[in-house]
This record gives structure tokens, sequence and C-alpha cells, in this order.
């Protein structure tokens, strides 16, 4: 016998309808669902099928009506302005509404998309909620992506309308929006003929007369809108995220399951009660931002926190503490990569002391894995639990967790301890043969995954299948690679693919080649994640020239830091690379990244047998060396 964490987990696994059709009693349908758990169309698996709601309702209005209306929904706290400003469900309700009056008025509606692409400020939790009371679908573009990719996203997504805002605030300087917003505009294949813009008083931007809609004069002119039921298997949102090209993938999700799992998780996961404040430091462009900041805690009757700062620098190290303290935070979600850049300027966490923690339970993180130095640092600082959970933007949840609200399983470092309850994690190898305890190999979910994870990909389900399901027939493909040790811990070690994670960012290594391949002096390239102290890690560049290039290789080198930051954004990072003469290759033509990245990374590795020319390596060696790598 186990305790309450296997009992739920093998309940899940065993009878996953009888458990979900359980968790779904806790959100509000307009109509009941048929079927619990759909798999007429096998491997595409739908959740709640027949069943109708409307996701904002359950987020906003739900909890107007019973009791909390008065209750803070969402603290925006802003740093880099000096403003705090406190919804209550009411009031997010009706702003909510009105915008969502704005958006019927720019003609949205069920089934429309709707690009948001803003900085952390409540309108963008706003925009998002206005769209699901539309029953209109949102796709949120993260800031830090430069034009190229807003662009791409909107050709894909084929918006009627565009939300954004004049600028964003990073430390040290104003993003403006506009020219980016106009940018995509023009690169865009697809005509968009309405946004919305939000005026930030740092810097208010021109709209163009006909198309842009200055946000607070939409506002003022529309009427409340009310909810429109959808059906639980209708989408929600598109979140693109990196795949293995130039060209994302646009994650899919539903309504009915996303609620259902996303209101479940709070409690059992999170060990959340409604009313409690909860706050994941991350971004509305990621998907922690669209579960943990915005659908999740609303969904579960909490207070959530939109903090416009960053861990250090707004003003310093002891920003988390001082927002813990003063909003009453219970629990805490961000990235490791934040507590490490906390850690570096403030070590002994000073600055902690300088605040009252009392109400603070629980830290969780993710967005890549957290080291054990780092999760030693934080245990010991703040005297809380601190829980590694894996994640991917596919799932909207975890895969893995150490589920606080159902049985606290010790802590092993290095692990996001063990299969959420719904996931059937196993580990195989290319054969799609399960591996013994403590043997590496292609970490997988067995189907059907379970609700709120990703059904298809936009218009594109043979793409799901390829990319997810074709690889191990019966199983989803996670592309990271681990092991589950002999007490069902999991281990991830690495991504299987050429996705590497900056600053909890998931970013294509492939889309950066591309980007460099586009140079006119450059003939080959390769990009590879090193290691990093700080972000985990981070880009680097190997470029060939083409012939007769006559031109200085650090000029050549610096157009191909400025292209990828013009064509990507600033949030790739990329701010390295070496000219080399030759990449290494096996004979059938293969450039040998991994072993690129070990030696960058002072890992032993081996000469490998298939290798072209073992030569090429130690010109890549030495190469390194001049940029800081390779020891
Ligand atoms: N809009 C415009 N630019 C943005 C941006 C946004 N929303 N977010 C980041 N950028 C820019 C940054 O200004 C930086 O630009 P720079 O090259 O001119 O300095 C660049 O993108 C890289 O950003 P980032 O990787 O975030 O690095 P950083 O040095 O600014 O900060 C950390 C490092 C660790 C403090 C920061 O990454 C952080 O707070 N991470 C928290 C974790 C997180 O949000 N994870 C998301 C998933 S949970
Ligand atoms: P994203 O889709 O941006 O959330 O990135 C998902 C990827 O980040 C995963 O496939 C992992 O490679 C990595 N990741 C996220 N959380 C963790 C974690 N707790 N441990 C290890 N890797 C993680």
């Amino acid at each position: 016998m186990g305790g309450r964490y296997e009992e739920t987990h093998r309940r899940s696994i065993a009878d996953p309808e009888g458990f979900w059709a359980e968790a779904a009693e806790a959100i509000h349908w307009n109509r009941r669902w048929d079927r619990v758990l759909d798999d007429s169309g096998k491997p595409f698996y739908r959740w709640f099928t027949g069943g109708e709601l409307n996701t904002c309702y359950n987020a906003l209005d739900y909890h107007v009506e019973r009791g909390r209306a008065d209750q803070a929904a969402l603290v925006y706290d802003s740093p880099v302005t000096s403003t705090r400003r406190t919804y209550t469900y009411r009031e997010l309700r009706d702003e909510t509404a009105r915008f969502a009056g704005a958006l019927a008025a720019a003609g949205v509606g069920k089934g429309d998309r709707v690009i948001v692409y803003m900085p952390m400020v409540p309108e963008a939790a706003i925009a998002m909620l206005a769209c699901a009371r539309l029953g209109a679908i949102h796709s949120v573009v993260f800031g830090g992506f430069a034009a190229n990719e807003l662009a791409v996203r909107i050709d894909d997504a084929k918006p009627k309308v565009i939300v954004s805002a004049s600028c964003g605030i990073e430390p040290g300087r104003i993003v403006q929006y506009k020219p980016l917003l106009d940018r995509a505009i023009e690169l865009a294949k697809h005509a968009v003929e309405r946004t919305i813009v939000l005026q930030r008083a740092a810097h208010p931007c021109d709209l163009v007369a006909g198309r842009d809609l200055d946000w607070a004069q939409a506002m003022a002119a529309a009427r409340p809108h009310d909810c429109v039921p959808v059906a639980a298997t209708d989408p929600l949102y598109v979140l693109y995220t990196s795949g293995t090209t130039g060209q994302p993938k646009g994650v899919v999700r539903d309504n009915g399951g996303h609620a259902v799992a996303l209101k479940w998780t709070m409690k059992n996961i999170y060990g959340v009660e409604p009313g409690e404040v909860f706050w994941a430091a991350s971004d509305v462009g990621w998907v922690v931002g669209h579960s943990y900041i915005v659908y999740a805690p609303l969904l579960n009757g909490n207070t959530t926190i939109l903090y416009e700062g960053k861990p250090v620098g707004t003003p310093d190290a002891g920003a988390f503490w001082r927002v813990l303290a003063e909003h009453q935070v219970s629990v805490m979600f961000t990235a490791p990569t934040a507590f490490r850049a906390i850690k570096k300027e403030d070590p002994k966490g000073t600055l902690i002391g300088d605040y009252d923690l009392s109400r603070f339970r629980t830290l969780f993180l993710a967005g890549e894995r957290t080291d054990p130095d780092t999760l030693h640092w934080a245990e010991e600082k703040l005297k809380v639990p601190v829980i590694d959970h894996w994640w991917q933007t596919e799932t909207g949840w975890s895969i893995c967790a150490n589920c606080m609200g159902i049985e606290q399983l010790p802590v092993k470092a290095g692990s996001p301890t063990r299969a959420a309850p719904g996931m059937d994690v196993q580990v195989v190898d290319e054969g799609c043969n399960r591996l013994p305890a403590g043997q590496i190999g292609a970490l997988v979910v067995k189907l059907p995954l379970p609700p709120g994870s990703l059904p298809t990909l936009w218009n594109a389900d043979q793409r799901f299948v390829d990319a997810y399901l074709a690889e191990f027939p019966g199983y989803y493909k996670t592309a990271d690679a681990g092991y589950i040790d002999e007490d069902g811990y999991v281990f991830v070690m690495a991504r299987t693919d050429d996705i590497i994670n900056v600053a909890g960012h998931r970013l294509s290594t492939g889309g950066m080649e591309e980007v460099l391949a586009s140079h006119p002096d450059v003939a080959e390239c390769a990009v590879i994640g090193v290691a990093d102290q700080l972000k985990g890690q981070l880009p680097l560049g190997f470029l060939v020239l083409n012939a007769g290039v006559e031109r200085g290789d650090a000029e050549i080198v610096s157009e191909c830091v400025k292209l990828v930051r013009e064509q990507i954004g600033p949030v790739a990072a990329f701010k390295t690379a070496v000219v080399v003469k030759r990449l290494p290759k096996t004979r059938s033509g293969k450039i040998l990244r991994g072993t690129m990245r070990s030696i960058a990374d002072r890992e032993s590795w081996k000469m490998p047998a298939t290798i072209d020319d073992p030569a090429t390596l130690d010109e890549i060696t030495e190469s390194l060396r001049g940029v800081g790598y390779a020891g």
C-alpha cells in the first residue's frame, strides 16, 4: 500500500474518466459533457465532449456571484513604473467585460483569433480574459520577440485584431513596441485591419488612422459584453513555442480540459486554498504566465500578482522578498535562473532579513532543471519547501511534481519528484521498449494525456502527430531525455532535439541557424547551447564564411549578432559567435553539435567513430578557447 500520492496517481491512470469527471464538478458548466474522454478520433483525444462552458465566467463572474466580488483578484506590482494597482474580482470582471465589448465592436467573435503583444501590464491579462469571454482565441506573443517572429505568428494565426501597447520597460531602456508592431504588420502576408494600442505614459506612440485604436478610447466607447458559452473542445488559446525550425509550433489549448485541470492543480499540486495570494514571477508571454499568472489562480479564487520587474536591479536583489511580504504571498512560482541571479548579487541572502515572510509557505521552480546548488541555497535561506516541477508549453501544467496538496514527498535534489496524477511517465529506448530504473532514455507519457494538455497544433494536425506521437506509438514524446530511479523519481537530463533553455526561455538553435545562414557572407553555420552559470544555457554560434570574403571576422560576427537580435529578438541572448574554417562533421555530413557542446563545456568526450576529419575538432577547440570556452 502506498501513501496518498500513490493512491491518487494510481486512480488517475486506472480510471482517468472517473478521476477527471470528479475534478470537473468544481467548474461551472453551461451544459454538462456527454463523454469525459472521447477517444473516437485516436490518436487525437478530446476531453469533455458535448460540454459547454465559458472560461472567463469561471475565472471571474463565478467568484463575483459567490462572495468574492470585493476580494483582490489581481495585484499589479510594477517597480519599473513605481505603480501598485489592485483589481477586485468585480473590477476585473467589469474591465474585462468592457474590453470584450471593445473587441466585439472591432468585429471579434467566437473562434476569431486575437494576438496580444504586450508587456507585463494588467491590460494583457484583461485582453486574454476578454477573448475567453467572447469565445475568441488569443495568441500572446512574448514582448522580447522581434518583429519578424511576430509576423510569422500573424501569418499562422491570422488574427482579426492585435492588442498591443506603446512600450515595455526593461531596466535601463524603453522597448518601443509600436515600431515592432508596425514592422510586423508590414512583413506579414495576412492583412491586419485593426489594432488596439495601450498608450503608456513612459512612451506614448503615434497611431495609424483607420487601423489603430487607442485602448482608453475603445474602452470608453464600449458596452460590457457577456460571456459566450463555447464547446469544451473549442480552443481557448494558441501559444507558439519553439520547434526544431524557425516555424514555431502553435500549441492549442482547449477550454474544458484546461479549466478542469488548472483549477485542480491549485489545490492538489500547489496546495493553495481559494482566497490565498499566489505569485508566478514569469511573463504572460510564456505558458507559465498563461497558466499561473492568469488562469489557474483566478479559476481557484486566489489573488494573483502580475509583476513588472526583475529579480535583481528593480531596484535590488530584495525585490522578490518585498513582493512576497507586501502582498502576503503564500506560494510563489518562478524559474531557477531568477534565484541564481539573486544569489549572485546577495549570496548570503542578507536582504531576506529585511522582510516579513511569515505568510510564505512554498517555492515552486520550473522552466529548467533546478540545479542542486540553487535548490539548497533557496531552502536554506527561505526555510520553506522548494519544489522543482517539470512541464512544457505543450502540457500546460506539471508532468512531474511534488504534489503539496496531496502528500509532500521527500525532495531529491535534481529531480522534479514523481509523475503528476494523470501523467503516466515512462522511459523508453529507441525501439520504444521500457527501460529499467536508472537507465537513461526518452521520457514519454503514455496516451491519453490528461486534460489541459495540447489536443493538437494550430492548423497542423499532421505536424502534431509527426512531432509528438509518431516516434513512440501510443506515447507522447516529451523530447526530454532522463531516467526514473528505484523510487519512481524522475530525473530530466537534456533535450533530445535542438531546443536550448536560456534563462528559462525556450529557444531553437535551428531557428538561429536559419537567421545566421541568411547573412550574405556566411556559407555554413552551427549554433549550440553552452552552459552558463546564470542563465543555464547560452547560444554560441560557429560561422564558416564564403570563399573570398575579405572583411574582418569581428565585423561579420557583430553583424550576425545584430541580425539574430533583429530577427528573433533580444530574448535569444545571442551575443557570441566565432568564425571557423570548417565545421566538424560525420562522413555523412551531419554536424557534430553534441561533441562541440561537450568540448565547450569542458566535459569528457570521445572522438566520434564516424567523424570525417578529426583535425576539425582541434580547430574548433582552439576557436572556443579564444572566446573563453573549452578550458
Ligand atoms: N520585452 C522586451 N525585451 C525583453 C523582454 C520583454 N518582455 N524580456 C527580456 N527582454 C530582453 C532583456 O532586456 C535582455 O535584453 P538585453 O540583451 O538588451 O540585455 C534580453 O531580452 C534577454 O533577457 P533575459 O534572458 O531575461 O536576461 P536578463 O539579463 O534581462 O535577465 C534574469 C536575466 C535571470 C534576471 C531574467 O531572465 C529573469 O528574471 N528570469 C525570470 C524567469 C522567467 O521569467 N522565466 C520564464 C519562464 S518561468
Ligand atoms: P517550455 O515549453 O518553455 O516550458 O520549456 C519546456 C522545456 O523546459 C522542457 O521540455 C524541459 O526541457 C525544460 N524544463 C522545464 N521545466 C523543467 C524542470 N523542472 N526540469 C528539467 N527541465 C525542465
